[in-house]
């Protein structure tokens, strides 16, 4: 069929640390500092000021969505101390979209927090989920109108996150070279890079609790709908794997996933597919296909990565809130889009219930200690933050505008 339901949200996303520039108070900025082996965010691309010209690239183009983030550190940069100027900064990012014609999709919290709330233990702190409630209550005052709300991203890539952070806090011995060699994003998947350790499950589910805490509130204040987005790997097993399939699936997305199974939507997020076998996840194999991530070149993970949702879930109305490549070939990122739009209309035409489709990334931006890869829809020059559209961002508009993929060629 290649069509799309009406009402469809089609649109791009981002992440506050990814594009803002000098979040001074957060985490991150820290450790971009200290971590040896990563690059610093800096002035990011400067989002915090260009804003409303980078949401009118978007509309201009034909997408009817954004989904962007507010940043804790910035609204809380102490402890109960609240910003009412980042606030209005958000809200004027909120009227911007409404003003403009895009459907906000405002996520509360991607990977990022502030300072005083890592000093206090982070997510392993004791007063974690009563934090984050206070902070989700605080900016329920700006969310008028808004009507989806994902409280976090990716609480697997975050508890993955927290689970390394952790084991390098364990082992202070560790020598500068050795640090380097264990530092690595959390979305740069190359060898010969150790890979990624499975996300602490009783992290998850102070995440889950954490996530709860904030829905019920949200859902008290607002009308919103709400849910958070989960990263999905798009396990698939090789013959004989698949009860070692299922366990690493409970590890890295089900426990999130059934985490959501009461809220009002879920956010998908799939950029390639894994192999299983008996002894667990294979590494992408190596392949001049490969992303500039290091990950297999499968726009297929997003109709895994739906089915496997809405299977947990239940049938939950889903929000593909991330999918795209990581490429310096714009003509490539149209392809594999392509053929991700693809999967994700078979997935509907066979009964899924997706909402939207928001493509990562609006603009090249920070990619979590890199700079290199680019997943973005615009290119930005670093130093006078000039945007250019790519020609990738005029077709999914096209495809936006026609909410079918025949109509449009690539
Ligand atoms: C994250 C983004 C990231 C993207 C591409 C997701 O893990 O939510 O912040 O930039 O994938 O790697």
């Amino acid at each position: 069929m290649n069509s799309f339901p009406p009402g469809f949200l089609w649109g791009a996303s981002t992440a506050p640390h990814q594009i803002e520039g000098n979040n001074l108070n957060s985490d991150w900025w820290v450790q971009e500092q200290t971590v040896p082996g990563m690059e610093p965010s800096g002035d990011a691309i400067d989002s915090y000021h260009r804003y409303r010209e980078d949401m009118t690239l978007l509309a201009d183009a034909g997408l009817n969505s954004y989904r962007f983030g507010i940043e804790w550190a910035r609204i809380e940069p102490l402890p109960g101390r609240f910003s009412r100027a980042e606030l209005a900064h958000y809200r004027r990012m909120i009227e911007t979209a409404f003003e403009l014609g895009l459907t906000p999709v405002v996520t509360l919290h991607h990977f990022t927090t502030p300072r005083w709330f890592a000093e206090e233990g982070g997510w392993l702190g004791e007063r974690a989920v009563e934090r984050f409630a206070a902070y989700a209550a605080e900016a329920t005052s700006i969310l008028g109108g808004v009507e989806w709300v994902a409280t976090m991203n990716e609480p697997n890539m975050l508890a993955m996150m927290t689970t390394m952070r952790r084991m390098m806090t364990a082992a202070p011995q560790a020598t500068e070279e050795q640090a380097q060699e264990q530092w690595q994003s959390p979305t740069v998947d190359q060898d010969p890079r150790p890979q990624l350790p499975p996300p602490d499950p009783e992290i998850g589910a102070r995440l889950v609790d954490a996530h709860h805490a904030a829905r019920e509130i949200v859902r008290a204040r607002t009308d919103a709908k709400v849910g958070w987005t989960v990263a999905n790997r798009a396990f698939v097993a090789r013959p004989g794997a698949e009860a070692k399939k299922r366990e690493l699936e409970y590890v890295w997305e089900d426990l999130y996933l059934q985490g959501s199974i009461r809220d009002d939507f879920v956010g998908v997020q799939s950029y390639s597919s894994q192999w299983v076998s008996e002894a667990g996840i294979e590494p992408h194999p190596q392949s001049p296909d490969n992303t500039l991530v290091g990950t297999a070149y499968r726009p297929d993970a997003i109709g895994i990565a739906l089915r496997h949702t809405a299977e947990v879930t239940g049938g939950l109305p889903i929000l593909i809130t991330e999918n795209g490549i990581a490429t310096s070939d714009d003509a490539r990122r149209i392809t594999y889009t392509d053929e991700a739009l693809r999967h994700v209309s078979e997935a509907v035409d066979d009964g899924i219930d997706v909402r939207g489709y928001l493509h990562w990334s609006l603009l090249d931006n920070y990619e979590w200690g890199h700079w290199e890869p680019t997943f973005g829809l615009i290119s930005v020059d670093r130093d006078t933050f000039a945007r250019t559209p790519k020609p990738s961002l005029a077709w999914l508009g096209s495809v936006a505008r026609a909410g079918d993929l025949t109509a449009v060629g690539h």
